[in-house]
């Protein structure tokens, strides 16, 4: 069973309520038909009824059974209102702003999620990622005990050989352009609970990747990385982490062996921890594209899950993406 099934399976045993702000658009009205189907959630389409029932009849999907919500008309608007009020005022929101942002499909799913009226968010088919991110990163904030929120890419690669069965986690890819060696640190740990918890890996063994393997170079972008591993052995001594490694000495054994002896991680690596945005985001896309490698994406760190897609998304990646966010909101 591959990592995308074994996720359907976990979803169905106990199916969690997935709000959907992009309730009118033809792919994810498509999405929950199947997701409804399949009984691998609870979808909830947000967005002007009539709207949706015209966008759902163009598109071909049955949407008979799927619970809908405007937020211009719902009940629960007033208090929707009070509460973004609550949370955002100290940052200067008013009341009024707050009545505008409630109308927001997005803002509305957000809070949905937040007040525990749904279990967790797909959105990204028409909006940017940063139209998601960064009312989720104001209004839903991060997990107890963690500091900030990052997204792992899960890459199911053709070659068995490569990380755990195929299976390599990749992070931050999404979210932080330049983290700190602090925030590195935090980025690997977190990797380390998603690859373990959302995908099965039983061993995650976790590699900050740099130029350098093991003090091949110096250059304050290395040293970064060195510091970062060392503050990730502190925040999580039990977790095999090791750095800085070249990409061949974290994934290659031979390699591993040569370049960095005795490591934990060398040549055994399934997952892999980049220095920056720019180096993770480029990576995932060269898998996928060149590599041919499957990928998965979701944001990690949030007190509830969120989840973004790709604006050139098909119906399944949405049903995938609605999946894990099924999973992690177990
Ligand atoms: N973790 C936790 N909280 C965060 C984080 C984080 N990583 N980043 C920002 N925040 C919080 C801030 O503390 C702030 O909270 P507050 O308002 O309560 O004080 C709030 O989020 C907003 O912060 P801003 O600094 O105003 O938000 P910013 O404008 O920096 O936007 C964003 C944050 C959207 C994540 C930005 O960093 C971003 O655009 N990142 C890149 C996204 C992107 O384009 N990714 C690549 C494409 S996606 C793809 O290829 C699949």
């Amino acid at each position: 069973m591959s990592m995308i099934e074994r996720v359907y399976e976990k979803a169905k045993r106990d199916p969690k309520r997935v709000v959907f702000p992009e309730g009118d658009e033809g792919r994810t009205l498509l999405a929950a038909e199947k997701l409804y189907k399949a009984g691998i959630c609870v979808p909830i389409l947000l967005g002007n009824v009539e709207r949706i029932r015209a966008a759902a009849a163009e598109a071909g999907a049955d949407i008979a059974g799927i619970e809908t919500i405007d937020p211009e008309k719902s009940d629960k608007r007033p208090f929707y209102i009070q509460s973004l009020y609550e949370l955002r005022k100290a940052k200067g929101l008013t009341l009024e702003q707050a009545d505008r942002l409630v109308s927001d499909p997005m803002y509305y799913g957000i809070l949905m999620v937040k007040l525990g009226d749904a279990d967790g968010l797909v959105s990204g088919a028409v909006h940017t990622t940063g139209d998601m991110l960064r009312p989720a990163l104001q209004i839903i904030k991060t997990k107890p005990g963690i500091r900030i929120v990052s997204s792992s890419f899960l890459m199911n690669c053709p070659n068995p050989e490569l990380g755990d069965e195929g299976l390599l986690v990749y992070a931050d890819c999404i979210v932080n352009p330049c983290p700190t060696a602090e925030e590195l640190a935090q980025i690997a740990v977190t990797t380390a609970a998603t690859a373990h918890d959302l995908c099965g890996v039983e061993t995650p063994r976790v590699a900050l990747l740099s130029f350098s393997t093991k003090g091949s170079t110096e250059h304050e972008l290395v040293t970064k990385v060195r510091e970062a591993v060392r503050i990730a052995h502190e925040l999580a001594p039990d977790v095999l982490l090791d750095g800085e490694l070249q990409p061949d000495a974290a994934l290659v054994p031979e390699v591993g062996a040569s370049k960095a002896p005795g490591s934990p991680v060398a040549g055994r690596a399934n997952v892999l921890i980049f220095p920056d945005l720019q180096a993770g985001n480029i990576a995932y896309k060269l898998t996928q594209r060149i590599g041919g490698a499957e990928a998965y994406a979701v944001l990690q760190g949030l007190a509830k899950p969120c989840n973004d897609l790709s604006r050139g998304c098909s119906v399944q990646d949405i049903v995938n993406t609605a999946a894990l966010t099924a999973v992690q909101a177990r």
